[in-house]
């Protein structure tokens, strides 16, 4: 069986994001976003998991599990709510956070940017504007700054390539536009700010820092093999951008089949998950290899994000381990993958889909913001105390 065990220093984890459990961050482009009547979002963040206050509940749970890797975000509102103005209480209240994990033995992991953006940086241009690059360098390295001696690890950029299809592509998430050139800038807005940042973070604090990038397992239907690599270029922009960083964190979820046109919906029976695309835990292994490859293996690779959103945990420990099953073959064939991040540790709020899609281990009661580990959480538990794959 000694196949089935992971490699000495394997790091096991879990992730959150700032505006998806904290609550109450309403200085960002999110908050405006939820509140606005012509959008398809299912309702508002509102208090979200109260993680703001309940932070140390959070922490209790994931000692409990054994995990080795904690990976939260900066709500950069919060700490820059105007410019140039920094709230020391916010970041200190980070750096305890980041103390009182590092006291039981858990890596902080600190995105810096996930998703939400301050009110003053999107009025002034928000991820178009090329002076954004120097505003986010800025807030790097002052939070790179106050939170040096809990940082372990640092992640530029949330998932880049979804800020810029999501917001200025297909108009879903802010700012809502639908603009291939508008994209492409913000593509190479934030491949800049990446790069800004990797250098900010490092100027102050000698940690691994490194970009997540979502990825899709983009797979050709008919006809569909150049639109296959269209889709991708939204991927390899930032592929591109990662020489020399310390690591490339990886998120994957799912496959997609493209035709044509783009994507053609789930393949006829092929189960569905929550988030309305296909159940493919094989999308993880296949990501992998394929950001190996095309990096030549320069960068080593962490899984900062892998789950399933789902009301049915039975699925989410058969996605889980269907999962890890192609990060052990993928180490098997000599890629160095450092760690796996399960996404999330909480039932949160799932961006424009609200609180509906449950990708939680632990499940949060909405009105009482209790939380009650679901068996999920004792099964992944299990496989990082051990380091194998029952
Ligand atoms: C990622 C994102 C997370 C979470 C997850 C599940 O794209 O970084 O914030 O929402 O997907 O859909």
């Amino acid at each position: 069986m000694s196949d089935r065990l992971f490699p000495d220093g394997f790091v096991w984890g879990t992730a959150t994001a700032a505006h998806q459990i904290e609550g109450g961050n309403v200085n960002n482009d999110w908050w405006d976003w939820e509140h606005k009547p012509d959008t398809l979002c299912a309702e508002p963040s509102g208090d979200a998991c109260d993680s703001w206050h309940r932070w140390r509940e959070d922490l209790d749970i994931v000692a409990s599990l054994g995990l080795t890797s904690y990976r939260f975000s900066l709500e950069w509102s919060r700490i820059e709510p105007a410019e140039g103005e920094w709230s020391q209480a916010t970041m200190a209240h980070y750096r305890q956070v980041g103390e009182a994990f590092l006291e039981r033995g858990i890596e902080p992991v600190i995105t810096f940017h996930h998703f939400t953006t301050p009110r003053w940086v999107v009025a002034a241009g928000g991820w178009t504007e090329p002076a954004t690059v120097d505003r986010f360098a800025r807030f790097c390295e002052r939070a790179a700054q106050e939170l040096a001696p809990v940082l372990r690890r640092g992640c530029t950029l949330n998932e880049p390539n979804i800020v810029s299809t999501m917001g200025y592509q297909l108009g879903l998430f802010p700012p809502g536009e639908a603009d291939v050139a508008l994209k492409d800038r913000a593509n190479e807005t934030l491949v800049a700010a990446h790069r800004v940042a990797v250098a900010a973070i490092r100027g102050v604090v000698d940690v691994p820092v490194g970009l997540t990038l979502s990825m899709t397992d983009y797979q050709p239907a008919p006809g569909g093999e150049s639109m296959v690599e269209t889709v991708r270029r939204d991927e390899d922009v930032f592929l591109d951008a990662i020489d020399g960083d310390d690591f490339l964190g990886v998120q994957a979820y799912t496959r997609m089949l493209i035709g044509p046109e783009g994507w053609i919906g789930p393949e006829t029976g092929v189960p569905t998950t929550a988030m309305g695309y296909e159940f493919w835990p094989q999308a993880l292994a296949a990501t992998i290899r394929r950001a190996w490859e095309y990096t030549d293996g320069r960068v080593p690779i962490i899984v900062t994000e892998n789950g399933i959103g789902t009301d049915d945990d039975e699925q989410r420990i058969a996605y889980v381990r269907a999962a890890l099953d192609g990060v052990l073959d993928c180490l098997g064939d000599g890629i160095n993958v450092r760690g796996y991040t399960y996404w999330s540790l909480l039932d949160n709020f799932e961006w424009v889909l609200g609180y509906r899609p449950r990708f939680g281990l632990v499940s949060v009661d909405r009105s009482t913001f209790v939380r009650t580990p679901k068996p999920s959480a004792q099964w992944y538990a299990d496989i990082a105390r051990s380091n194998r794959l029952a």
